[in-house]
């Protein structure tokens, strides 16, 4: 593979690199459920989590991936960093350099921060989420999952639902899916829609019956009311009514399509419980599985390209 040197976003990758990420991570997966969870892949690298928004999924994900390939893992929050005193990235750059650490994992809400971080430190950068920009984890584990169930991560219809305008995982995924020649599908109200898209294979709809049909998966979003500057919706229950995910409006899609979310979940305003638990039809559980897996296979590739 293609040396890696960080991971800030899908519009670095190719198809190669992508389809290698995700056959090592599918061997992670097997590995995993077969138990033999610790290797030593990463033993005696270091990991740092940098966190400065709040997270549970992906940090823990992060971090139990580490941890299974044998690195020290370190979990730095704002909330006991000096961040809160006031200290610029670029300190905090510093501070890291200085403690040698390997692998950097960071997610802030500015757009770009990573990418700051990744010219100013020695360790190999991973994005876990900057702003409205970028999530290119998540994107990987959501191909990884629709490869999994559909057999093939290329000609496959998407429609990606609800709050687009400031969702980096729509973003990821856009650019992913459209590279290896999905057609993508973005149904939302037009205040949550970005304004021009300008990708081959991407279409925008307003209605989620027009939008679904010929669907192969429903990929539900939550309204990122902190990212919004205004209310852009006039109220949670007239979202659901018209672009909540229930068993009705899936059956726009095809009699196969499966459900995805990124999480975290709003029960009863992007997805109805009735389908979010439904095994048969939601994948959601086993997104969160393929997390730990794409997560390892992103520190390995990153911690190999750095030895070479
Ligand atoms: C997403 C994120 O943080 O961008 N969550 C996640 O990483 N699982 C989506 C969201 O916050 O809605």
């Amino acid at each position: 593979m293609a040396s890696l040197k960080h991971l800030l976003g899908i519009g670095g990758l190719n198809p190669v690199t992508v389809t290698n990420l995700l056959d090592l991570a599918e061997s992670y997966v097997l590995l995993n459920r077969s138990g033999k969870t610790q290797r030593d892949s990463l033993r005696g690298r270091t990991l740092i989590n940098l966190f400065f928004e709040d997270s549970t999924r992906t940090r823990t994900s992060f971090e139990l991936a580490g941890r299974r390939l044998g690195a020290d893992v370190v979990n730095m929050s704002v909330s006991t960093s000096s961040v809160t005193k006031g200290e610029t990235l670029l300190d905090t750059a510093a501070t890291l350099n200085a403690m040698n650490c390997d692998l950097l994992v960071v997610r802030h809400n500015r757009s770009g921060a990573p990418a700051l971080l990744a010219e100013k430190v020695s360790a190999a950068v991973i994005n876990a989420g900057d702003g409205t920009h970028e999530h290119p984890t998540q994107a990987l584990l959501d191909a990884l999952t629709m490869r999994r169930h559909k057999g093939r991560i290329s000609g496959l219809t998407v429609a990606i639902c609800g709050d687009i305008a400031h969702s980096r995982v729509a973003r990821s995924n856009i650019l992913l899916l459209t590279m290896m020649g999905n057609f993508v599908r973005l149904i939302g109200p037009p205040t949550l829609l970005p304004g021009n898209i300008g990708i081959n294979g991407v279409e925008i709809f307003h209605s989620m019956e027009e939008g679904l049909k010929g669907a192969d998966i429903v990929m539900a979003l939550r309204l990122q009311k902190e990212r919004m500057s205004s209310g852009l919706v006039p109220s949670s229950r007239e979202f659901f009514t018209y672009y909540g995910l229930d068993r009705r409006k899936l059956a726009y899609a095809k009699p196969d399509a499966l459900v995805m979310h990124p999480g975290p979940m709003n029960r009863g305003v992007e997805i109805d419980s009735d389908i979010a638990d439904d095994d048969a039809r939601s994948l959601i559980k086993e997104q969160v599985e393929m997390g730990v897996a794409v997560r390892m296979a992103v520190l390995d590739t990153l911690a190999r390209s750095s030895e070479a």
